[in-house]
């Protein structure tokens, strides 16, 4: 049997979309509005993504609010579900920091975290009060920290010449400045070494044997008010043991800080949860990866007779990974015998530039044939001058000709923020799609644009 890109069922009254046979594995690779319309092109938020490349260019991120909206959702219902004391979920901004995902998730009743003055910046000026914002960075410069401190937001803190600088420029202000402590928990667990943060040798974090020096320090700063702990163990993770483990590492650290007398609130478990970007990949859901981690810290405070913090948590990549997919023009082909087939596509590393940093896999589909049988596999590569630059190396897809619409499924979490310049390629526009009607949420950038910042001196002037 051929497969076919997509076939479309009925089930209790909503369109399932089915992607080469395999239904539930296939179907998660896309947002959850996903269908085909009756031109049996891909529709996305009720807007056919081939209309949006029509009138938006390409390559185009196409955010779906209504997936987006639903895992903001997922992750603050599970916490209220599992866990009986207070918590807050943090959309870990790094994944896409832009004004519209930084509103949305706020309206979801999320805060943000943000490691930057940029990041902040963004998050402030995209209306999230700051007593929801969380400061994170390992090497925050003071014109950051002043930022921080002047806008109200809680400083994740994460060494000691960040505790003296503060300590220091904290005792010019009134009020005593909200901190947390970054620890790094020395769990190991199976990630891609530049995304594993948690081991004992990450840059991230004070050392967890000088847990109770960093604590006698903080006690004597009166202009620091350390009101909890933190801990990040890595990112695009599957398993659930590793967030078992630092819930209880961190609860052992809350004993430690109430026997030092720190008014310890709140414990942030940090992010990672991972997402399918191929069918092979079989992620936990949000609901199991926040019971594990709510149950697993209920049972340790229990079992060391301590109150239940406030539980904090920030996701970014599952939150926003899955609400958008890249839609891109395909461009030239070449075919060389017996090797391979490359298809080439109008954008590449520098708006994805996670397969050639990290060997990420992604799937794709061509939108404006959705039924097509598939029929080919192809390598799909960008147009930057890099040999590296590869998006898919094997994609099963149709018979593809120039100008079809191809889009790559799951570019929401590090695609846009990861985004560069290279070769001079204008940064891509986003949209965001809902009920039929899309926004756009990031302009394409222009050839004037990428030549705002340069300065020609006068004497090369001709
Ligand atoms: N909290 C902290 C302190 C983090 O460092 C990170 C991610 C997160 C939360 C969010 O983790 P998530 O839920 O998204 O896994 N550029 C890489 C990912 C780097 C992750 C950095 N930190 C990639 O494209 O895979």
């Amino acid at each position: 049997m051929i497969s076919t890109q997509a076939v479309e069922v009925e089930n209790s009254g909503r369109q399932y979309l089915l992607l080469n046979q395999s239904r539930y594995a296939n179907q998660q690779l896309l947002p959850l509005t996903a269908v085909v319309n009756s031109r049996d092109c891909l529709e996305i938020g009720g807007c056919d993504v081939t209309k949006l490349v029509e009138q938006y260019g390409s390559p185009l991120y196409i955010l779906d609010e209504e997936t987006l909206r639903r895992s903001c959702r997922q992750y603050r219902d599970a916490l209220k579900r599992y866990y009986p004391g207070a918590s807050q979920v943090l959309y870990a901004s790094k994944a896409w920091s832009c004004l519209t995902v930084c509103a949305l998730a706020f309206s979801e009743g999320l805060g943000i975290d943000v490691v930057s003055g940029g990041e902040l910046y963004t998050s402030l000026q995209a209306g999230v009060s700051a007593d929801k914002i969380y400061f994170h960075g390992n090497n925050k410069s003071l014109s950051e920290l002043e930022l921080a401190i002047a806008s109200g937001c809680t400083i994740v803190v994460d060494n000691y010449l960040e505790l003296q600088t503060l300590a220091s420029i904290t005792g010019k202000s009134t009020a005593p400045v909200r901190i947390m402590l970054r620890f790094t928990p020395g769990i190991e667990c199976h990630t891609h070494e530049y995304i594993r943060t948690g081991h004992l040798d990450s840059k991230f974090g004070f050392d967890p044997n000088q847990l109770e020096q960093v604590f006698a320090y903080v006690l004597q700063q009166p202009a620091l008010n350390c009101i909890g702990i933190h801990a990040h163990i890595g990112s695009q993770i599957f398993e659930l043991q590793p967030h078992q483990d630092l819930a209880d590492v961190m609860v052992e650290w809350l004993r430690i800080a109430s026997s030092y007398g720190l008014p310890v609130k709140e414990l942030n478990v940090g992010g990672g949860l991972g997402i399918r970007y191929t069918e092979s990949d079989d992620p936990p859901s949000i609901d199991d990866w926040v019971k594990t981690v709510a149950e697993a810290i209920v049972v340790a405070c229990q079992s060391q007779q301590l109150p239940l913090p406030k539980l904090l948590c920030e996701p970014g990549r599952s939150l926003v990974g899955p609400a958008c997919v890249t839609a891109y023009t395909v461009g030239s082909r070449k075919e060389i015998p017996t090797v391979r087939t490359y298809l080439a596509v109008d954008g590449g590393m520098s708006d994805n530039p996670r397969p050639i940093t990290y060997q990420s896999r992604y799937r794709a589909v061509v939108a404006n044939r959705m039924s097509a049988p598939l029929l080919e596999t192809v390598t799909i590569a960008g147009k930057h001058c890099e040999s590296g630059d590869i998006l898919i190396k094997d994609a099963l897809l149709p018979k593809t000709e120039p100008g079809d619409i191809l889009v790559v499924m799951g570019t929401g979490a590090y695609n846009y923020s990861m985004a560069s310049n290279y070769n001079r390629l204008p940064r891509s526009a986003a949209v965001l799609v809902s009920n039929g009607e899309a926004n756009l949420i990031l302009q394409r950038e222009t050839y004037q644009d990428l030549i705002r910042q340069d300065r020609l001196p006068e004497r090369l002037l001709g």
